[in-house]
């Protein structure tokens, strides 16, 4: 039996679905390896043994800016994935469907590609995805229609905005910036502020806590542990959320400046369309309190999160599975996309 899998495999989450079965894996892209290279965890297991050398094991990331910076874990983690939730196994053959960021070359195009066969035993990819598509799809959008739409996907490891209009993008733009450089972004300045280290899982916790985009979303603060780099003793930070707000800032000034630059491309008449209907923002950092506010502020647009917006690719990736005709020819990858 055939089943039509889509996969959205992302810096930070890999998701999968299959058709009329809905979501059935949403975990933190990571593997854990023991010394003979055997796959032994992955996703949530993986990901809290992240950062803590766990004996006898070696945890990963294989994905970092949007792309497979390992292939052959990354054919191990997605090959495991899909016996676990039943998409590979003796009687049935997956038919994949896998979406790619905008703005990757080719090699890292084909990489995603290649990730696929090798974990599903084989089998042809049907179809490659353009992920703003996807996301569009995913956030309800109408990929067909005749006003321009302005979209922005902003993950663990990039960000992806584009113009998407009667059934084409016609100006898009991707920069390798995202979650992951706001968790940087925050243990570097708990390093330099007070002397403490603390792990890149930490800091993400603190992001979630605490963390937010603009003054009127600030809520609370957070005790923290980390290793005192003087002493070398453990000891407690107290941080407020209007700091982690400021060590993130120029982050988020880049996430900024990459829409500017996609909104300088397009000609005044659409630009009239976008400034209109405003942006749908979407993926995980969607998330972050006083996103929507701030760039609202620094665009000069209604900005709109779609929900669950971590969701959005897969959400668009199952209703491409069930489409026919011309939505497919419009949501394929060809070979202009890159
Ligand atoms: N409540 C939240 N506040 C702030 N950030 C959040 C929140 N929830 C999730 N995130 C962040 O969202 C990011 C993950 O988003 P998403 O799942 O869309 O990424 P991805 O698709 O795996 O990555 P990419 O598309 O960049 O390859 C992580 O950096 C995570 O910390
Ligand atoms: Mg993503």
């Amino acid at each position: 039996m055939d089943r039509k899998t889509g996969i959205d495999l992302g810096t930070s989450h890999l998701r999968v679905c299959v058709k009329g079965r809905g979501l059935v894996y949403d975990e933190p892209t990571a593997a854990a390896f023991n010394t003979d290279g055997e796959l032994t965890d992955h996703g949530g297991r993986a990901y809290r043994m992240l950062g803590k050398d766990p004996p006898g094991r070696d945890v990963v990331r294989p994905l970092s800016g949007g792309v497979i910076s390992n292939f052959e874990d990354c054919v191990e983690l997605l090959s495991a994935v899909m016996t676990k939730t039943g998409v590979r196994g003796i009687l049935s053959r997956p038919k994949t469907a896998i979406s790619v960021p905008y703005g990757i070359t080719e090699v890292e195009c084909n990489a995603f590609e290649n990730v696929c066969v090798a974990a599903s035993g084989g089998h042809d990819v049907f179809m490659l995805i353009k992920q703003p598509m996807a996301a569009a799809i995913g956030c309800g959008v109408d990929v067909l229609g005749t006003r321009g739409r302005l979209i922005c996907d902003i993950g663990g490891g990039n960000i992806q905005t584009s113009v998407i209009l009667y059934k084409g993008i016609v100006a898009a733009g991707m920069a390798r910036v995202g979650g992951d450089q706001l968790d940087e972004a925050i243990v570097r300045y708990v390093k330099d502020s007070y002397n403490v280290a603390i792990g890149r899982r930490t800091a993400e916790n603190i992001k979630i806590q605490i963390g937010s985009a603009h003054r009127l979303t600030e809520h609370g603060d957070l005790a923290v542990s980390g290793r005192n780099l003087l002493t070398g003793q453990v000891v407690r930070a107290l941080l407020r959320s209007s700091e982690i707000r400021e060590a993130m800032a120029p982050v988020l000034e880049t996430l900024t400046d990459q829409i500017k630059s996609v909104l300088e491309k397009i000609p005044p008449q659409l630009s009239a369309d976008v400034y209109e209907s405003g942006m749908t923002l979407c993926g995980g950092t969607a998330n972050l309190p006083g996103i929507d506010l701030m760039l609202q502020e620094k665009l000069g647009m209604t900005v709109k999160v779609t929900e669950s917006p971590e969701l959005a690719v897969i959400r668009g990736t199952e209703k491409i599975l069930g489409a026919a005709g011309e939505l497919l020819e419009v949501v394929s990858a060809g070979e202009d996309y890159q």
